[in-house]
């Protein structure tokens, strides 16, 4: 298992050099390019197996050349030696930062024995501050070229049309010293120069509502340029701004079907000249091999139209290179003719957008990796149905010889029908249909560009049918001897993601929760494409902010998502309303004209609040106060909008498309229906909201935010109570989720939280020890039930694989989270495909709780950002085992737990720079020991007391290994 090999890689008693300086992050990535960010914040990590390590002392260096910041001169900024434990977040302090600023910088600091330590070298660029520093204009392309190109597809509003190519030519006289390229477009760009690929980026630049903010891209291109001739090619597709997106019966759902690309080429030569060169009307345009390309529908590539060699120099010269490599017509329809040899056109300037131009801030899609399918076979004559044996979000890589002509069909579904054939229902009108026609000759390799699908079987068409292909493991069917003309078929899913760097690991004892957490892993990878969205195989695909928010503690624990989170939380302000309203759904679906489906799509309790849990929890895991600093206009005008509406206290007005406990069971899917459970969901969300205001505005100094939020908190309590507390201390409404919400979010009298849990208890016991809960109460089950005494039933509820249950799907060989718990059953088979996803992320939500309570690593109450940390795993029958390993903006934490024999063994560590409360699972009065050695006397340790079944510790940094009895 994947875990196990991490951690080991990792390992608890690895040999970490003593105080050791890594990991610089500036804006939390790695070396970015071309941020906008005029003071970013820089981050780094202190390794050391040294106890009690910590920094008091740090200098920070930026200079403008790598050369300088050798000799030690901060011409850009030297902080000087500053006395502080900061290692996360230092603003930038130094001189203004400008346009196209190079920033080399490295970090020195001091532990407290006075030891310093220099971290290797480490920058980020500045990206185009100014819109006068973009000399570029926007073009589009010529409409002739499709017009005259019998080809080629005019696109409307219902299907996709030809997209374009461009090039541009040009001289460079001397040797290049550097050069840098800025990129944009409406709808999306793939750019190549002198028949390279710029960057591997895919779907740039990524998703915004168009009419707010649009993104650049900056490319670090100076390998790509050489003196004398080159070429700079660009081929632009739909994306979001001009193809499907969500269920919509329209495309263009930002006004327009043209596309239009912005680049701007700036190169410094070795002899210090500067040359820029931007697109403008002297590119040309024409149209290529991609047929059409879509989202929603597919890819069609017909190899017969490839214009070799159209992004090299020599092209405009030697046209002859332009030739089709075989002329063998086989589709009439789709083939090449003439179009082929068609001169390019110049393309047409068009006008900017209105919108602002900002450098994207978050990490890029990108190909993270490949899989081999696990098998195939043939179900017809000439059509294969391979399996990857893991669902995912992506592409298929295809590999082909076979004679020009040959047209191979590849059509995406997440499961087979009990037939074997492809079950394509649930994607609802997503065609999910990549189509390549070959050109002939030699092995064609060949991926789609500006589509993806969610899958994990492929149904391979060949026509003309072939005959019987060999299935094998590599699934790479083989021509038979005796069919010589058949052609030689290997195809690999390609999985494509927002390529995040992973932060967590977990394993334990039980096979099937390894699997659950991994489904919840892949989840999250397959969903997490440019923003949160709820599935990737469906005609949705959308920023559903409800599912965003119940997955965000879990998707943190296991990927870095502060820079994801951060852009997306730009995009769900730019997607509020004047009145405060935000959106359900963000990036927003712009409506107005043909849009279709819930209006407004805004306001919903457990949805639209995202807009105060997003911040709230990225500054809580990171440490990040800068997110709640800018987001905070925007929250204050979210509540002071609820409050208008429901000056009473209770939020039963104004719900919006009301969702309420989204797929609980049994589930309601009414949208905009009123219950009293929806009542009650939405008051407690208010209350919540309130209560992390004024936690928030603590820590900004906002005293009287603070008060007033305190204040709306405490009338939205006491309504609550009122009308949904009875006197024998049940609820009103006796769902789970009801009681799950009242105890999480502090909305009873203390002496009533008690019979609160009892009561969730006996409805789960009711239900002979089953779950019930949607969206909203599922990710507060499992901790609360263990928060209020019963980590017994959180473990049952885990460990049962009957329906319904975490379980049950992974017992049926899912590889994903279920969008819900009977989307298969055995009973009824599939559940109606109208809303059956086998993949979003929600449901899988408990994996939080593998990494807080039963891995036992969480955050301190009181200090964001892991730099105190609680450790205290809950263990209980079911696992002997569970390990986890989770690295936080501090460094990496770990905790491993066995036990055998009446015999506990605890592994943990804790990061240099970070102090922890360590809660010892111990039997009363029993030795506890670390190393050998009784805790009460351990370097490093601070025995504070006892909870129950926990010997409490206070811990500085290290590697710490407890041994106690320990009774199952
Ligand atoms: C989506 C969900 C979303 C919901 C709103 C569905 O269509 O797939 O995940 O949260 O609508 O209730």
């Amino acid at each position: 298992m994947k875990a196990k090999a991490e951690i080991e890689k990792a390992g608890i008693g690895k040999k970490v050099r003593a105080h050791h300086v890594t990991h610089l992050r500036c804006e939390y990535l790695e070396t970015p390019l071309g941020i906008d960010e005029t003071a970013p914040r820089l981050s780094w990590v202190i390794e050391s197996n040294r106890r009690g390590t910590r920094q008091i002392a740090y200098r920070l260096l930026v200079a403008s050349t790598p050369e300088k910041l050798a000799a030690d001169k901060g011409d850009v900024w030297d902080s000087s030696r500053v006395e502080s434990n900061q290692t996360t977040h230092v603003v930038y302090s130094g001189r203004p930062l400008r346009s196209r600023d190079g920033c080399h910088w490295r970090v020195e600091v001091w532990d407290e024995t006075g030891k310093a330590a220099r971290s290797k070298p480490s920058f980020w660029t500045m990206g185009l501050l100014k819109k006068s520093d973009w000399r570029a204009r926007w073009i589009a392309a010529n409409p002739a070229i499709i017009k005259r190109d019998k080809e080629a597809i005019t696109p409307t509003l219902t299907s996709p049309g030809t997209p374009a190519y461009f090039r541009k030519e040009f001289k460079i006289a001397g040797a290049v010293k550097r050069a840098t390229l800025y990129a944009s477009a409406r709808g999306l760009f793939e750019l190549r120069i002198n028949g390279r690929r710029v960057g591997e980026d895919i779907f740039a630049p990524e998703w915004t509502d168009y009419h707010e903010r649009i993104h650049y891209r900056t490319y670090d291109v100076t390998g790509l340029i050489s003196r004398g001739n080159n070429v700079i090619g660009a081929i632009l597709g739909d994306g979001w701004w001009s193809g499907y997106v969500g269920w919509q019966e329209t495309r263009a759902r930002y006004g327009s079907l043209e596309n239009s690309l912005l680049v701007q080429l700036e190169i410094e030569l070795a002899n210090g000249k500067r040359l820029t060169l931007g697109t403008n009307k002297s590119w040309t345009c024409n149209t290529g091999p991609i047929r059409s390309s879509d989202f929603m529908i597919g890819e069609i590539y017909v190899a017969q139209r490839e214009r070799t060699g159209w992004d090299m120099p020599d092209f405009g010269s030697s046209r002859r290179k332009e030739a089709p490599s075989n002329k063998i017509k086989i589709e009439q329809s789709l083939l090449t003719s003439a179009a082929t040899f068609l001169a390019w056109l110049s393309a047409r300037e068009v006008k900017a957008p209105v919108a602002p131009l900002v450098a994207q801030r978050s990490e890029p899609v990108r190909i993270t990796e490949t899989i081999d399918p696990v098998s195939v076979k043939q179900i017809r004559p000439g059509v294969f149905i391979y399996d990857l044996g893991q669902n995912i979000t992506g592409w298929m890589r295809l590999r082909v010889k076979a004679p020009a002509g040959t047209r191979i069909q590849l059509r995406h579904g997440e499961r087979l029908k009990p037939d074997g054939t492809l079950y394509t229902e649930n994607l609802r009108r997503a065609k999910a249909t990549d189509v390549y026609i070959c050109k002939g000759g030699s092995t064609e390799i060949w991926e789609p560009h500006f589509t993806f699908h969610g899958f994990q079987f492929v149904e391979l068409t060949v026509l003309p049918p072939l005959g019987a292909l060999a299935s094998s493991r590599r699934v790479s069917p083989p021509s038979r001897r005796q069919d010589a003309g058949a052609p030689r078929i290997a195809i690999t899913g390609c999985v494509i993601r927002s390529a995040m760097s992973p932060a967590g690991c977990f394993e334990c004892s039980h096979p099937g929760v390894n699997r659950l957490w991994l489904n919840g892993l892949w989840s999250q990878r397959d969903n997490f494409l440019s923003v949160p969205t709820d599935c990737p195989q469906r005609d949705e695909r959308l920023g559903w902010m409800g599912d965003g928010q119940v997955f965000l503690r879990t998707a943190s624990y296991n990927v870095d998502v502060a820079a994801f989170f951060t852009k997306w939380m730009q995009d769900i302000e730019d997607a509020q309303t004047a009145d405060g309203i935000f959106p359900d759904t963000a990036p927003r679906l712009r409506e107005g004209k043909n849009f279709v489906g819930l209006d407004g799509l805004g306001g919903a309790a457990g949805w639209a609040d995202a807009g105060i849990i997003v911040p709230w929890t990225i500054w809580r895991v990171y440490g990040d106060k800068r997110i709640i600093e800018r987001h905070w206009q925007a929250m204050t005008k979210w509540l002071d909008w609820i409050e208008r509406h429901n000056p009473d206290g209770l939020r039963t007005r104004e719900l919006g498309n009301n969702y309420g406990d989204w797929l609980c069971i049994p589930s309601d899917t009414t949208f905009r229906t009123h219950s009293p459970m929806k009542n009650l969901l939405a008051t407690a969300y208010w209350a919540d909201d309130a209560a992390k205001m004024a936690r928030m505005a603590r820590e900004l100094g906002l005293k009287a935010d603070e008060k007033r939020f305190q204040t709306m908190f405490d009338k939205v309590r006491v309504a609550f109570q009122k009308e949904f507390l009875r006197a024998d201390g049940r609820l009103t409404v006796e769902t789970q989720t009801a009681y799950l919400l009242a105890l999480a979010f502090n909305l009873l009298p203390e002496n009533a939280r008690a019979r609160a849990a009892e009561r969730l208890v006996e409805n789960i016991k009711s239900l002979d020890w089953h779950l019930s809960t949607g969206f909203i109460g599922v990710s507060l089950l499992n901790p609360q039930l263990t928060l209020a005494g019963y980590a017994d039933v959180a473990y049952r509820l885990l460990l049962r694989d009957d329906y319904p249950s975490w379980l049950y799907p992974v017992k049926h060989g899912a590889t994903t989270i279920w969008e819900r718990w009977n989307g298969w059953t055995e009973k009824e088979g599939f559940f109606n495909p109208q809303m059956n996803s086998f993949n979003h992320y929600s449901l899988g939500s408990v994996g939080e709780w593998l990494f807080r309570h039963v891995a036992g690593i969480e955050l301190d109450p009181d200090v964001p950002g892991f730099r105190r940390i609680v450790l205290r795993p809950f263990i209980r029958p079911g696992l002997s085992f569970a390990r986890a390993s989770y690295c936080t903006m501090q460094g990496e934490i770990l905790s491993d737990w066995k036990h055998a024999g009446g015999k506990l063994k605890w592994s943990i560590r804790i990061p240099a720079s970070t102090t922890a409360r360590v809660f010892v699972p111990s039997e009363p009065g029993s030795r506890v020991t670390e190393n050998g050695a009784p805790v009460e006397v351990v370097e490093g340790l601070r025995v504070i007391g006892r909870e129950g079944k926990f010997l409490i510790c206070e811990a500085g940094s290290g590697i710490y290994t407890f041994g106690t009895n320990w009774q199952d």
